[in-house]
């Protein structure tokens, strides 16, 4: 996976990570005070109509920068906002239609781009919203936690909650590019942080054991916002994703790699009611579990373990196989992957 560093004279420097999709290819910024530079924005903007898609806690803090980075250097640019409630539990269709509303209230036209500033929550409605509005308009992602610029905002998932499951609605829809501006997590609180971390153990235990080896070693920085070490965790796990994504952008196999302890931790998040457990949490809870499975089926080889949650039953043997024939193709090198 190509990635670059720009730097500029005077300023930070500014990460690229490239995911590579051919005619869908997009760039993603990462970097220190990026919501200060227009430049990178503006050219991904369409058009000279807007929607910015936040929520209650982060409009007072980001929502005003965004849309000056927006509109800086299209200054004929009409710009409206969605303020979302903050949660989990919104992320469903009524959500959507909020965003549906301000849309066609505003005459936006197909020209138009979504832009989400926010978690992954946010990021996911806003970029659902974004695929099916007209059949699809031009969408682009300011990530401000941890978990959405390591991992939610790259890939183009997309989507919303149901009542008897995660992320059952959805599309893939890649945005146009990713702005990660590294200095919107001095908000953001510990426990959130931590829960993206999570994310990003993930993309180490998946496909890169030296990155997994840096966090381990690298995890108190992390904790403690260490721009350097903040900077590299978002860059190498953006690089690992959009590895992933380029050889199977819609999931038929290897991407399946990227859910590994989500079975189990949407099992968890589900039964647990949406908010009460962050995702990373749920997802760490999941990983661990999977590790648990594998220690015990070493001890007793011919155990069933059937785990239930919320009605659902998982065969955890099923799924262990599954996540080892995923890993075991992860760990070709990319070139080799044949999906
Ligand atoms: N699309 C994908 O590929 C993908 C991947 C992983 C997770 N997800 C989804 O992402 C969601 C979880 O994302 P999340 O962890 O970002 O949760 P989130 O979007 O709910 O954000 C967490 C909390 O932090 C607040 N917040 C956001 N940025 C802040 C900041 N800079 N300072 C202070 N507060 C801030 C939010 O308002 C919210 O209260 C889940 O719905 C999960 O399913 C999607």
């Amino acid at each position: 996976m190509k990635s670059s560093l720009i730097c500029v004279a005077g300023t930070e420097e500014i990460i690229t990570v490239n995911v590579d999709l051919g005619c869908r290819s997009y760039p993603v910024y990462v970097g220190s005070g990026l919501l200060n530079r227009p430049e990178l924005l503006s050219r991904h903007v369409h058009g000279k109509q807007a929607l910015v898609v936040t929520n209650t806690t982060i409009a007072p803090l980001f929502l005003d920068k965004a849309i000056k980075a927006l509109q800086q250097e299209n200054t004929e640019m009409t710009l409206e906002t969605v303020i979302l409630p903050d949660g989990e539990q919104f992320k469903n269709m009524e959500s959507v239609i909020k965003v549906f509303d301000a849309a066609i209230e505003a005459g936006m036209d197909r020209r138009c781009t979504f832009v989400a500033v926010g978690g992954g929550v946010v990021g996911d409605i806003c970029g659902y919203a974004a695929s099916s509005y007209m059949r699809g308009v031009n969408f682009i992602q300011i990530p401000t936690t941890f978990m959405s610029q390591v991992d939610s905002s790259v890939g183009g998932k997309t989507g919303i909650n149901y009542r008897v499951g995660k992320n059952l609605i959805g599309a893939i829809y890649q945005p146009k590019c990713v702005l990660v501006d590294t200095n919107t997590l001095n908000y953001l609180p510990n426990r959130e942080l931590a829960s993206g971390i999570a994310e990003a153990i993930k993309c180490g235990l998946v496909k890169d054991g030296k990155y997994f080896e840096w966090l381990e070693n690298n995890i108190q920085a992390l904790l403690a916002r260490d721009p350097i070490a903040i900077a590299y965790a978002i860059k190498r796990s953006c690089e690992i994703k959009a590895g992933i994504v380029t050889l199977d952008e819609k999931e038929n196999g290897i991407r399946a790699i990227l859910n590994f302890g989500h079975t189990f931790g949407h099992a968890i998040e589900t039964s647990c009611g949406y908010g009460n457990l962050l995702h990373g949490e749920a997802v760490a809870v999941g990983m661990s579990f999977v590790f648990w499975v594998e220690v015990v089926l070493l001890i007793v080889p011919d155990l069933t373990i059937f785990i239930t949650a919320t009605g659902d039953t998982i065969e955890a043997n099923e799924e262990l196989q599954e996540g080892e024939e995923l890993l075991e193709r992860a760990n070709l090198e990319e070139g080799e992957e044949q999906v």
